[in-house]
């Protein structure tokens, strides 16, 4: 009874506890028992420990040093060793093992010194009694009758009184063997039946007083053990409440904060209990419906198996599953899945369902970036190795066979980079110090035994397990092509003609580039031109009628050839032989045109010295038929007119001795007649002079006058005739360099070819206008008649020799002008319009440099 008392009190306990642990088992795997098996010993005090391990546990263990006599000692020693190393450290809020402590064991170690004193202190007190006994003759104990057995009686009370019951009927049997021997021992005296008497009341007296002790005694500890565990108890259901409260915290804690969804799963695979439901469904959606609502059926199969496996094996697991969340947006979940294990059998599940979406979405990018990376080193012409620092390869580019023509494998088996790219490359301690070596070149040969150019990068780092990356580019087919490049170069600017190249994408073709010929022919340097259209090359000479058919090929993108007058910097003419063609690109459009200019002002100079002496040739021979003619009409008219000379100045003398007012008319008329026959023999003179080849008379003369000069010698049959002149002479003129009678003879001729024009238009229309203009080379003369004008014929023909449309006409006029004015340089050209003819003759300004070779 008295062993199963507290025993019975501690089973009531570990129902209480077992329900409490059950239930934090239930809740989740955070609260285990420690080992199977652990609630079915008894505790008697209940405290919550972190071990080592992170996880919670329950400690229960039986009282110690409250009640000597109602716990063994041993018992208790070995469950406190047992968890000590668990909880060693594992207190964390001062509430840890509440029982077993050292001033329990120390009191244990007092109670068992204070025995052995009271045991050896009985003992002499008995030893006492027994020696009185034995020397007190048997009458006088056993007059003492039941006297004798009181100091035994009083050994047995004080046994009771400081030891544990069990001593106290150790006494009584040691008294009552004593009280038999002192019957033996002790001296004769008295009744034997009296003594024997004496004796068996003594001895009774003994063991009521100890038995009734023993039992007083035992009940009153009972009392005292009972109180004390009855406050044990309440304390320790206080310490378990206050440890479901602080797990219900964590657990709320844990859950409440927790990203991911944890749910609480039945047999059923119904959701029990979920701490967040996914975004558009609320608490009261979820719990109590059917799990698989919430997976998309392509997983169904997945997570019914994976919850067959944890309810059918108690063995976690896992599984994979998609949400369409209510933005249309799907979300990957990953989901671990533990079994809730209640008596031995899986009655629930927990599920962990964490959204790796964005992780997948990393985990995707870094994989296509990988993917990226490998096809990108797989096709680039570019090819990657990367050593350790004794040049070993950790790593070979797949695209290495572009460059070398060995495979990844044949070159990985030559172990070291210098078999690939020789020795000394570039200076590890340079690598050392700047982390990266730029355009090393290099010529390696391949496996063909071909050579390559090769510019390397070099750079420290720190992947693949190497430290060296080597990045390869074959410049071979670059190499070559700059070669050819400045072959074709130095062909362009060492060529001898002008070579300009024009932007034909940008505004107006600017010029991106000319050769030094071009610069030498021009004078412009490369710096001058760039940027600028080529036009700067006409001045102001614009009207080039060539410049028309540039614009005009320009625009239909083709080539084109002309040559233009063009001027240097310093203002020189030069004659531009120029050819231009379009440059197209690969795919058709034109980007460039390329001019190439060829200098032909010496040709040029020649050509025309070479027309000069063409029309030198013509006018000589034309001036030879002329001549012999002239001198024949000059040789049969010389004498007439001489007579006639000198017969009107005869006429004149007499008729100066004539009286009477008709006597000075007829001097005036003689004078004239003889003047005219002069000038008529001038003219003879000079048109014998102009046909025989001879030096010309040329002196400064002004244009302007000669005109006035031709008009007052023509005076009179222009008045006879009534045509009317207008003039429209500019002024100033330069001054030429000029014959100037010839110059007069060519004005006459044109006049006169003007009034005998007009004999048959009407007297009051009959008009001359001359005009005079100048340029910056030329000045000239225009004469327009109001006659008729020449026919198409006429046109053609007019200054051929002996052409003329008059009937007493001898056509050597015209023939004879252009002949004078050709021999200044000059032009003599005619136009005939509605109104009538117009001839106009021009003359260079200053220009001279005939002169010495005029015929
Ligand atoms: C490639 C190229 C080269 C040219 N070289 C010359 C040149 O040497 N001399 C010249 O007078 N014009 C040259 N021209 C023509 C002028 O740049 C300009 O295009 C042409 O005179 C028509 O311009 P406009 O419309 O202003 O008259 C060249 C044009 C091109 C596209």
């Amino acid at each position: 009874m008295e062993d199963h008392l507290p025993g019975a009190e501690h089973w009531l306990s570990i129902a209480r506890y077992r329900n409490v642990t059950t239930e934090m088992v239930y809740m989740g795997s955070l609260f285990r028992p420690r080992r199977d098996g652990d609630d079915c010993q008894t505790p008697s005090s209940f405290t919550v420990h972190r071990l080592s391990n992170g996880t919670i546990c329950f400690e229960s263990k039986f009282l110690v040093g409250v009640t000597r006599d109602t716990m063994t000692n041993s018992h208790t020693t070995r469950q406190s060793s047992d968890r000590a190393d668990d909880i060693a450290g594992a207190r964390e809020d001062g509430r840890g093992r509440s029982v077993v402590s050292a001033e329990a064991v120390n009191e244990g170690r007092r109670g068992r010194l204070r025995t052995s004193h009271a045991v050896g202190l009985l003992l002499l007190l008995t030893a006492g009694v027994f020696w009185i006994d034995t020397v007190t003759p048997l009458g006088v104990a056993g007059a003492a009758g039941v006297m004798g057995g009181v100091p035994y009686v009083l050994v047995v009370l004080a046994s009771l009184w400081i030891l544990q019951r069990e001593y106290a009927l150790i006494m009584a049997a040691l008294c009552t063997l004593l009280l038999i021997a002192g019957f033996f021992v002790s001296p004769a005296g008295g009744e034997l039946w009296q003594v024997a008497m004496n004796r068996s009341f003594a001895v009774f007296a003994i063991w009521t007083t100890a038995l009734l002790g023993a039992a007083a005694k035992h009940s009153s500890s009972l009392a005292a053990v009972n109180a004390a565990l009855s406050a044990q108890e309440t304390a320790t259901r206080k310490q378990a409440e206050e440890a479901l409260h602080v797990s219900e915290e964590h657990w709320r804690s844990l859950t409440e904060y927790s990203p991911d969804h944890i749910m609480l799963i039945d047999e059923e695979l119904k959701i029990q209990y979920i701490n967040r439901p996914v975004s558009g469904l609320t608490v009261d959606d979820v719990i109590g419906a059917p799990l698989l609502d919430f997976v998309p059926p392509k997983c169904h199969e997945d997570v019914v198996n994976c919850f067959a496996g944890v309810f059918a094996a108690g063995e976690p697991g896992q599984y994979e599953t998609t949400y369409c969340s209510d933005d249309g947006t799907e979300r990957v979940f990953e989901a671990f899945v533990g079994p809730i294990v209640k008596s031995g059998k899986v009655t629930a599940a927990t599920c962990r369902a964490t959204d790796i979406t964005d992780r997948r979405r990393t985990e995707e990018a870094l994989r296509e970036s990988e993917e990226m990376h490998r096809v990108t080193l797989t096709n680039i012409s570019d090819t990657v190795l990367i050593t350790d620092d004794a040049g070993d390869y950790t790593f070979i580019c797949p695209n290495a066979h572009i460059i070398f023509d060995y495979s990844e494998e044949e070159i990985r088996r030559t172990k070291n980079i210098s078999a690939l790219l020789g020795e000394g490359l570039f200076d590890p301690g340079q690598l050392r110090a700047r982390g990266e070596l730029t355009n090393i070149e290099c010529e390696v040969r391949d496996r063909r035994g071909d050579p390559h150019a090769l510019l390397i990068n070099v750079k420290h780092v720190s992947i693949k397990g190497g430290t060296t990356l080597y990045s390869c580019r074959d410049v071979t087919a670059r190499k070559r092509a700059q070669a050819e490049l400045r072959l074709r170069n130095l062909a362009i600017e060492s060529a001898r003609n002008g070579i300009l190249i024009a932007d034909a994408c940008s505004d107006d073709m600017p010029i991106v580039y000319v050769n030094p010929a071009f610069e030498r022919m021009t004078g412009y340097s490369a710096k001058d031109v760039f940027g600028k259209n080529a036009r700067y090359l006409h001045g102001s000479d614009r009207d080039q009628p060539e410049l028309a058919e540039v614009r005009r090929a320009l625009r239909e993108s083709r080539d084109v050839h002309v040559t233009l007058r063009n001027y240097r910097k310093d203002g020189t003419l030069f004659w531009n032989d120029l050819s231009i063609s379009p440059v197209r690109s690969d795919d058709g459009r034109i980007t460039h045109f390329i001019g190439v200019q060829n200098d032909v002002t010496e040709q040029k100079a020649s050509e025309r010295e070479l027309r000069e002496n063409e029309q030198r040739l013509t006018h000589v021979a034309r001036l030879s038929t002329m001549g012999a003619m002239v001198a024949g009409i000059s040789h049969e008219l010389g004498q007439p007119l001489y007579a006639i000379t000198n017969y009107s100045d005869a006429c004149a003398t007499a008729a100066e001795q004539l009286q009477g007012g008709q006597g000075e008319q007829v001097v005036d008329w003689i004078r004239r007649i003889s003047e005219q026959a002069n000038i008529a023999g001038t003219i003879l003179k000079r048109l014998r002079d102009f046909t025989r080849p001879s030096r010309a008379e040329r002196m400064e003369a002004d244009l302007n006058s000669i005109v006035r000069q031709s008009i007052e010698s023509t005076a009179l049959e222009l008045r006879d005739r009534n045509v009317r002149i207008e003039l429209q002479l500019t002024e100033p003129l330069p001054r030429l360099f000029v014959d100037r009678v010839q110059i007069l003879q060519v004005m006459i001729n044109l006049l006169r070819n003007s009034w005998e024009a007009m004999e048959e238009t009407a007297e009051d229309e009959r008009r001359i206008e001359i005009c005079t203009q100048a340029t910056e080379t030329d000045e000239t003369v225009i004469v327009r008649d109001s006659g008729p004008g020449f026919g198409k014929e006429g046109e053609q023909r007019l200054f051929d020799q002996f052409y003329s449309t008059k009937a007493a006409g001898m056509g050597l006029g015209l023939a004879i002008s252009r002949s004078i004015i050709e021999s200044h340089q000059g032009r003599l050209w005619s136009t005939s319009t509605d109104v009538g003819a117009v001839f106009s003759f021009a003359l260079p300004i200053g220009c001279n440099s005939l002169l010495e070779t005029d015929p």
